[in-house]
């Protein structure tokens, strides 16, 4: 006997990629099916469903006409649903002939699903539907080498799917992690492998457009961009590397010789040299590693980016992925790596030019070569550069309200198709759309909690404002405690 459950029959015109069912019972959405012609057993999915009644076809305003349809009508209601063909279950391969009419439909059994679903490197959670306990694994060499992209709106579960991600490749495969920590959450995480890297860098590895970027030299100051040029390019030759008070020192023994409006351009650079030297003192370390040779192999290392502005969260990010690069390019010691990179819309965003945004592009176009993988989170997909965006050939989508958003993400991935588009709205915390190459066909995903999070999540304000008040109250009591004693010791 069959274990399979029937639960519909195909009717109506039908495509090698889509097809129309009358159902005896109300399936889910995403919930997986199975159809049986041509010697072929092709796995769907469930993309839209319809209750109708032909007595209530929408004609009928009346409501008390309605009632009364009801009352002898109780049992005409109808299911019609949409099941969009995802491939014969043994080789994923999509069909050539459409289903005719009349083929039947069987709830997928749990033997198909574990097939398709649970074989894989990493485990990342459970399918949403299956009464059956169906655990997600994903390829974690095509994730790593096609690169990744995290999207949803703020508090669906981002951070808590990196972190599952992270634990998972670093504890069970090895494989080397590099988080920029925008927000100081993952350095308050805890992971079995874990390495907390300083936000420093050595000046003596900085690059010109590195050091452009760190003064705010702003992109039409051609004079002071030269001025900052010359002197960066002086000290290089005579030192073989960088430091930033050679620079000052060149550019003050130049300025006698400087015209008068050269003289100006050449303070400005001096001056904002200086500040930065004063400024950014705890970041910039003559003595220290370049963050590749902090990166221990086999660790999620996190680089804590939570104190430092946007400037130097966009100077590090990059140099860090400018050395990954080179260094992997070279075939040194460096192992594959995966770098999650969150707030990607500020680092990689779509109308600005950043020197993150550079080289994440880079990576995201030759990283497949050299075993760098980039992931990418967001809460704000519009903002994000669609270049770097379409090379991530997986997506994890959670919770995405905004039309806008869905669209562009839709733009970047063909695979995103409409009618995975519109239940993005709908997905709970820590549900999730999961498609690309790391997984054989896509799924409706429920991400594991990570229990070693210490989550950002909302402040509980009831409780601060009752708080203060009660603070507030104190305070008060205490001042015409005071002004009594006062008056009492004066004898007013
Ligand atoms: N898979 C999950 N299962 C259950 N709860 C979850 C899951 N993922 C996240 N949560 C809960 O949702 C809250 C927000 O999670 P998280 O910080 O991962 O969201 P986020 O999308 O990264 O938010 P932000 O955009 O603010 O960074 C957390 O408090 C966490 O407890
Ligand atoms: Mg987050």
């Amino acid at each position: 006997m069959r274990k399979e459950k029937e639960i519909g029959i195909c009717i109506g015109d039908a495509t090698p990629v889509e097809v129309i069912f009358v159902s005896k019972e109300l399936p889910k959405f995403g919930e997986y099916v199975i159809l049986e012609y041509n010697d072929m057993k092709i796995l769907g999915m469930i993309s839209h469903l319809v209750v109708k009644n032909p007595s209530l076809n929408g004609d009928i305003f009346d409501p008390n006409e309605i009632e009364k349809i009801l009352e002898y009508e109780k049992t005409s209601n109808f299911i019609l649903a949409k099941v969009r063909l995802l491939g014969d279950v043994t080789n994923m391969r999509m069909p050539r002939i459409p289903p005719p009419p009349g083929t039947k439909v069987y709830r997928a059994g749990k033997d198909v699903l574990k097939k398709i679903f649970s074989t894989g490197h990493i485990k990342i959670g459970k399918l949403v539907h299956g009464d059956e306990d169906i655990d997600v694994y994903i390829d974690a060499q095509k994730m790593v080498c096609r690169h990744l992209a995290i999207l949803a709106i703020t508090g669906s579960g981002k951070s808590n799917t990196v972190c599952v991600i992270s634990e998972e490749l670093s504890k069970k495969l090895n494989g080397t992690v590099l988080i920029f920590d925008m927000h100081s959450e993952y350095v308050r995480t805890e992971f079995t492998k874990k390495k907390v890297i300083e936000p420093k860098i050595n000046p003596m590895y900085l690059s010109f457009d590195e050091l452009k970027i760190l003064l705010k030299i702003d992109e039409k100051a051609y004079v002071q961009e030269r001025i900052l040029r010359e002197a960066y390019n002086e000290v290089k030759r005579k030192h073989g590397y960088i430091n930033l008070r050679e620079i000052c020192n060149y550019l003050e023994k130049t300025l006698i010789k400087a015209t008068s409006d050269e003289k100006r351009a050449r303070i400005a650079v001096l001056s904002k040299l200086e500040d930065f030297i004063d400024r950014y003192k705890t970041i910039m370390d003559e003595h220290c590693k370049r963050i590749v040779e902090e990166i221990e192999a086999g660790y999620v290392n996190v680089i804590d980016l939570g104190e430092v502005d946007e400037n130097v969260a966009d100077v590090i990010v990059s140099h860090s992925l400018r050395n990954i690069l080179n260094e992997r390019k070279n075939r040194s010691t460096l192992p594959p790596i995966f770098c999650v990179i969150e707030e990607a819309h500020i680092l990689a965003p779509k109308d600005d030019n950043t020197l993150s945004k550079y080289w994440i592009s880079r990576i995201a176009r030759e990283g497949r070569k050299f075993g760098i993988g980039i992931c990418l989170v967001s809460q704000r997909p519009k903002g994000l550069d669609p270049n770097a965006l379409s090379q991530c050939n997986n997506m994890i989508i959670m919770r995405l309200v905004e039309p806008s958003d869905q669209k562009h993400v839709q733009h970047a991935s063909e695979r995103l198709s409409d009618d995975l588009l519109v239940h993005l709205p709908s997905l709970n915390i820590g549900e999730a759309v999961v498609l690309g190459l790391m997984i054989k066909v896509p799924a409706l995903v429920r991400i594991y909690k990570y229990n070693k999070k210490a989550f950002g999540s909302d402040p509980d304000i009831i409780e601060e404002w009752k708080i203060f008040e009660k603070r507030r109250i104190e305070e008060k009591k205490n001042e015409i405690e005071k002004i009594k004693e006062l008056n009492e010791l004066y004898g007013f």
